[in-house]
Order: structure tokens, then sequence, then C-alpha cells
């Protein structure tokens, strides 16, 4: 296996005042009715410009966004190729527009060999003062850099740990090209700082989708911390694993009972810490006023392999609950931004991991389980363990780091992607200001959310009878049953802590290719949450 904290990228982006000699490509991001003379392109030979209007003329290449076509030049025209990809109508450019145009390019570059491309960026505002169609929305320049190198990386992105000796060659040659794009722009600080940032998160959510992509028989919550405490020595964090013994001296019998069918591969409630004082770590339950020293927390739900339990899940794709992890990767894929990025603030990220499986010492429907925080809970249906290994990590996690402000990411219910699809992904929160903050976050992002609403409702349906809750109350409405249950977890009244839950269900993971990603996990959530982080105060 390619090292534990491998990120399946093989991609360089790097910078020139002009295109390079010797590329084996010309890049060129066209808008629709944007004119050949236009002043950004007039740093191309006249010879190129040539070949873009008669692409365009003929009917060839409409500017669609993310058409691509490939065009071969003349000989003695300063590339072999040219390769021009599509940006849609300018009144709806955004910066997401340049991200697919990156992964356009690095797929184009598979396709059909091309080992280094030179990228001119299209037109920034400050770039062309004045000119009437630019969008107050239009990304200024080192956004447009770290755009197109943030999609040159996840374009990139191949996941190959598993290819065996059956593998066609074909595939073996696109996986393994090395890929090289040099950005064309003006080389200074602010486009080199914006590169070096586009390329720390690419490298983050690639890491979150290849360590997403491994499989049951490979990840398990041991490994999982494994992989977790080799990132920690790799980037500089601080790494603590509380093991089975230690989570039931605590009284977690949330994750323990999800965990309690697999005798060989225990839970873990696995520990990131950035920059934490010493004063923060020990002296959590004394501190009460709120202070800049306080770190945000962030709890993923890490189950390794969800069968559903006894309340077994169909055949049918049941597979996929390999990507059941997905929330606890978002956090790893977090952590290694913020190390590298030596972002100052104090972030706890805790990837709460159990495989829920079925054997003779799992749970079952009807037992009564006593959380961390006391509260019991009547199982209903073992396939709602999202929120039992959730709600022990959020309870104590809060209590033991006071932190500012909470959010959870968890692949937590298929009501979720019946209501929104697999584009967005659904939000909820006790906190108003805390929703706008990650909304401005994911607007930045570009990953789509939306909010859903935590009632009294929901949590008076949550109520049990045996004991305080169930853990399911049918399939009315189960995103928000999911967001209620973890509400009775968050402190509230005068010791309320701001919390927001993520259910990416929908968005953790793909069946088909997007503009942004092939087949498999998304890594959905890494960059809202580097986004919200360094936006903290
Ligand atoms: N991991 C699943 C949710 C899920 C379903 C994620 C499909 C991705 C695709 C979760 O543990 C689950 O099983 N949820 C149940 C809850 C129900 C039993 C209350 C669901 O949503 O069906
Ligand atoms: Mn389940
Ligand atoms: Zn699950």
């Amino acid at each position: 296996m390619a090292g534990m904290i491998s990120t399946s990228t093989q991609a360089t982006v790097d910078l020139a005042n002009s295109p390079p000699k010797s590329v084996d490509a010309l890049v060129v991001l066209v808008h629709k009715d944007q004119q050949a003379d236009a002043p950004e392109l007039k740093i191309l030979p006249q010879s190129v410009r040539d070949a873009v209007v008669r692409l365009t003329e003929s009917g060839s290449f409409r500017a669609a966004s993310n058409q691509t076509v490939v065009h071969l030049l003349d000989k003695g025209a300063p590339a072999p190729r040219l390769v021009l990809i599509g940006l849609g109508n300018i009144a709806s450019f955004s910066a997401e527009c340049l991200r697919e145009a990156a992964v356009a390019t690095a797929r184009a570059m598979r396709e059909h060999r091309l080992k280094h491309v030179a990228l001119v960026i299209p037109p920034v505002p400050d770039q062309m003062p004045g000119r009437p169609e630019t969008q107050p929305t239009h990304p200024g320049r080192s956004t447009s850099v770290s755009a197109l190198t943030l999609g040159f990386y996840l374009g990139a992105f191949a996941y190959t740990e598993y290819r065996g000796s059956a593998a066609k060659p074909e595939d073996i040659r696109k996986q393994d090209l090395a890929l090289r794009c040099t950005l064309v722009t003006r080389v200074d600080a602010g486009a080199r700082e914006a590169l070096k940032e586009g390329r720390i998160l690419g490298e983050g959510q690639n890491f979150a989708r290849t360590i997403a992509s491994r499989p049951g028989n490979d990840i398990n919550p041991p490994r999982l911390a494994e992989v977790a405490r080799e990132l920690a020595k790799q980037v500089g964090l601080t790494c603590r694993v509380l093991d089975e013994k230690q989570m039931k001296r605590l009284g977690m019998g949330g994750i323990l009972a999800v965990g309690s069918g697999s005798a060989a591969t225990p839970p873990r409630m696995i520990v990131l810490e950035h920059n934490l004082s010493a004063q923060t770590r020990t002296a959590g339950k004394k501190r009460s006023r709120r202070s800049s020293a306080q770190p945000l927390l962030v709890v993923g739900k890490a189950i390794t392999f969800d069968t559903g339990g006894i309340s077994i899940k169909p055949a049918d794709k049941m597979g996929r609950m390999i990507y059941d992890k997905c929330g606890g990767m978002a956090v790893l894929g977090l952590m290694y931004v913020l190390a590298k990025l030596k972002d100052p603030r104090p972030v706890v990220g805790i990837l709460a991991s159990a495989e829920n499986h079925i054997s003779d010492t799992a749970y079952r429907p009807g037992d009564i389980l006593r959380m961390y925080n006391g509260v019991t809970v009547d199982v209903t249906n073992t396939d709602a363990e999202g929120r039992l290994v959730l709600s022990d990590a959020l309870a104590w996690g809060i209590e033991t780091y006071q932190p500012k402000a909470v959010v959870d990411l968890a692949t937590l219910t298929g009501g979720v992607i019946i209501a929104l699809g697999k584009n967005i992904t659904g939000v909820m929160s006790n906190d108003d200001a805390l929703y706008e903050q990650i909304a401005t976050a994911s607007e930045l992002a570009g990953e789509q959310i939306w909010r859903l609403p935590l009632g009294d409702e929901q949590r008076k349906q949550m109520r049990g009878e045996s004991a305080d809750l169930v853990n399911s109350a049918g399939r009315e409405a189960s995103p928000l049953q999911g967001g209620a249950f973890l509400s009775y977890f968050i402190p509230g009244g005068d010791k309320k802590v701001p919390w927001l839950h993520f259910d990416i269900a929908g968005t953790a993971e793909t069946d088909k290719v997007t503009a942004l990603y092939g087949k498999g996990p998304t890594g959905w959530g890494v960059r809202t949450l580097v986004e919200w982080v360094r936006s903290a105060k």
C-alpha cells in the first residue's frame, strides 16, 4: 500500500509569466461570446488565436460549461496541441467554473496523454478595469489561482491502491500519468500564496478521498486510529485514541454498543488536536468564559462499515456502506489542511469510529443504552447507529474541550438523499449566527448546503417510554429525527454551545461522474470546514 497518508494524486501545479516552451498543449478557458481579440488572449500567438476563432466559427466549440475540445496545432506553433475548455456564460461566472475547468483539464490530459500543459488564466477584474461584463462575484486573481490549482488536484485524483495483476494496461497508463500544469499569470507573492493554498486544500481533500476509498477489510476502527496517528506524526498534530476499555470506564454506552458486534476490531474514539495550549487541554472543565484559547470542535461519524446490524440492510448496494466513515474522513482532511497551512487557531477533531456488525455479541433492537451524558436510549433500530456513536463523541468532546462552537458531519440518513439529492448537504443548527458563518463558508468553498428545521416537535418525537429516547421513531422526516436526537447531547440553557450538524449521506459519495468528481467518495466538507475555521475570530 502506498503509504498511510497517500493522497492518490500525481500532480504538480506551478506558475509562469508566459507559456513555457515544450509543453504538450496550451489550455485556453473561454467564455461564451468571448472575442478572440480579447486582451487576455493577447498572450497567445496570432496563429493560436486564429485557431480559437476557426473552432468557434465552425460551431465545433460553443464554450458551453466544461465543453472540452482538443485540437492539433500547425508545426511552428508554441505547442503541438490546443485544448479549449468552455466556461459557459460570463454572467454566471464564479470560482466554481474555474474549479470545474481545471478538473476538465486534468481529465483531458489523462485521456490524450498530455504530461505538461500551460493553462492561460482567464480574465480577472484586476486585469481588465472597466470591463462592463465583470460581475461583483467574479473571482479575483488569487481566488482564480487557488480555484484552478484545487480543481486540478481534484481532477488528477486516481485511487489505485487495489489495482491488481489483471488491470487493463490502458487504465494503468492513464492513471499513472503524472500531470503537470503551469498556470500562466503574473507571478508574484499573492499568486504563489494562492497556489500553495489550493494545493494543500486539494491534497487534504484527496487524502480524505483516499482513506474513504479503502474497503472494510482494510480500514476498521483500530486501523483508522493508526492512520490518524501516522497523519499526526507526519504533519504535526497531537493524536489521542480512546480504546474500548477507556470508553467503558467513561460510560460511553452508545459507541460501545454499536461496536460490540466486532470483537476483533473494536471501536475507537480518535482525537486530533491542532494548536491546543496545554492549559486548554487540562483546564477545560474549570474555565467558563468564552476565550480565544477555546477551540472549535469538529466531530465526524466514522462507521467503517454499516451492515445495519441485527436490523440488517438489504443486500443491494450494501457494499457502498464502506463510505459510512466519510464524516470522519472530512475531519481527517480538515486537520491535514490546518496543520499544513500552520493555521494559528486551536481546533479539535474527533472521529467516532465503530463497525456496525452482526454477530452473537452485537447489540439488539430493544436494548437500552446509557450514554456518556447519562441520557438513556431504547434501541428501536440497530441501523440508526450513527447518532449513537456521535452522541458520545459530542457530549464527551464538549465537556472535555469546552469549545466555542461544535459542528458534526455524518452520513446519517437515507432520507436526506430523498429530500435534497446528491449535491446538497442538509444542515441543522441551534444557533443562527453559526449557521450564517457556515453558509458563507460553504458558498466560498463551492459546497452547497440547505438548512432543515430543528424543532420541538421532532425533539418530542424522539422521546421514549422505557428509556429517555428512542434512536429511531420510524421513517417520517428521518433527517430531522437524526438532528433532533443529537440535540439531546448538546448542552442548552446558560451552558448552550453553538452547534451545527451536517447530514452528508447524499454528498459524501457519487455513483456518477460529476463536474468535479469521478465515481466514489468526494471528500465533501473539507473545503467548507477549512473556510469556516479560517473565518473564525
Ligand atoms: N449510514 C446510513 C445512512 C445512509 C443511507 C448513508 C444510504 C448513505 C446512503 C445510516 O446509518 C442509516 O442506516 N440510517 C437509517 C436510519 C433509520 C434506520 C432510522 C436510514 O436513513 O435509513
Ligand atoms: Mn445505519
Ligand atoms: Zn450508518
